[in-house]
């Protein structure tokens, strides 16, 4: 018989990306149960009663703080927790000491982990710490997603939406390969109302230079980013608990598709109850193609370092 469970999100880190993607949960009620955890427990407390304040003016989703047992029965684990970008730094300048902590804290929540949790990656390099977490998980890696280019692909549909005054909700364009320097836009698939994207090629370049440059920009005014991975890590969320078989950018392992073997990067997926069901390989023209090549092959540079 299975055990029906209230659904539950643990947030393993309750610094800005994790108390805010906790945040964006709880007003969404994306979960009945939502745990922060942190190795400050004082801060992890402190998060979930500013929001637990206002339980009678949100929803009904309960934050608490918690522990590493409570990844028991948890239908998603996100791992946000890690050193963050500092103004000008590059997210692959985070990878040492980030991939310590991501085996570390893996290695933990798969003492309590059930074979049907997710987990979902959000500390950077994402896509290097996603393939470092499926090396220490006890899941197969279609349960080990990262964040990705799901944040790029929508900084890139709001760029697109604004320019081309259009709800960027109904703007359909990705962003592929590394989530960092040397991501790419599949300009060949991006349309509106299946329409190609109208704009002179000057000004797509420049709205690929911003996409791929964003986090830099927010970081540089305000000390970090947090609030458009959070609903990044939301939607991901939900196409997970509601087995919407969503078509997301996330961060997942390839073997064999666009070519590429043994390696995480961003592809569209389709995202549902059991994580990844399956990849979508893009008929890329020429330039895409070595794009992605070039991209893989950055992170194929970093991942055959001796990375914990
Ligand atoms: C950003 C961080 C999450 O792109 O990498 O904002």
């Amino acid at each position: 018989m299975t055990v029906s469970r209230t659904p539950r999100i643990v947030i393993i880190g309750a610094g800005a990306v994790g108390a805010d993607t906790a945040y964006t949960l709880y007003l969404r009620e994306r979960a009945p149960d939502i745990v922060l955890v942190d190795i400050d427990a004082q801060r992890a407390r402190g998060e979930a009663l500013d929001m637990q304040h206002g339980q009678a003016l949100a929803g009904g989703s309960r934050v608490r703080a918690g522990n590493y047992a409570d990844c028991a029965g948890a239908a998603i684990v996100i791992i946000t927790a890690g050193a963050a970008q500092k103004p000008g730094q590059t997210r692959e300048a985070l990878l040492e000491r980030n991939a310590d902590i991501m085996a570390t804290i893996v290695t933990e929540a798969e003492r309590y982990m059930d074979p049907e949790t997710v987990l979902l990656i959000a500390t950077n390099p994402v896509d290097t710490l996603a393939q470092v977490a499926a090396r220490h998980a006890r899941r197969p890696a279609s349960r080990v997603i990262g964040s990705g280019t799901v944040l790029d692909s929508a900084r890139l549909r709001w760029a697109l939406g604004e320019a081309l005054a259009v709800d960027a909700r109904h703007v359909h364009a990705h962003v592929i390969g590394e989530h960092g320097d040397s991501e790419l836009v599949a300009w060949s698939h991006a349309h509106v109302a299946g329409a190609p994207i109208e704009l002179p090629a000057a000004q797509c370049e420049e709205i690929a230079r911003a996409t791929r440059n964003g986090a830099y920009e927010v970081i540089a005014a305000k000390g970090h980013t947090s609030y458009a991975i959070a609903l990044s890590l939301d939607r991901i969320c939900a196409a997970i608990l509601n087995d919407d078989h969503a078509i997301l950018t996330v961060s997942t392992h390839l073997d064999g598709a666009y070519g590429i073997d043994d390696l995480y990067l961003s592809v569209p997926c389709v995202v549902g109850r059991a994580g990844i069901e399956r990849v979508i390989e893009l008929t890329l023209n020429a330039d895409e193609r070595a794009a992605l090549a070039r991209s893989a092959a950055v992170l194929r540079e970093r991942i055959v370092q001796p990375v914990t």
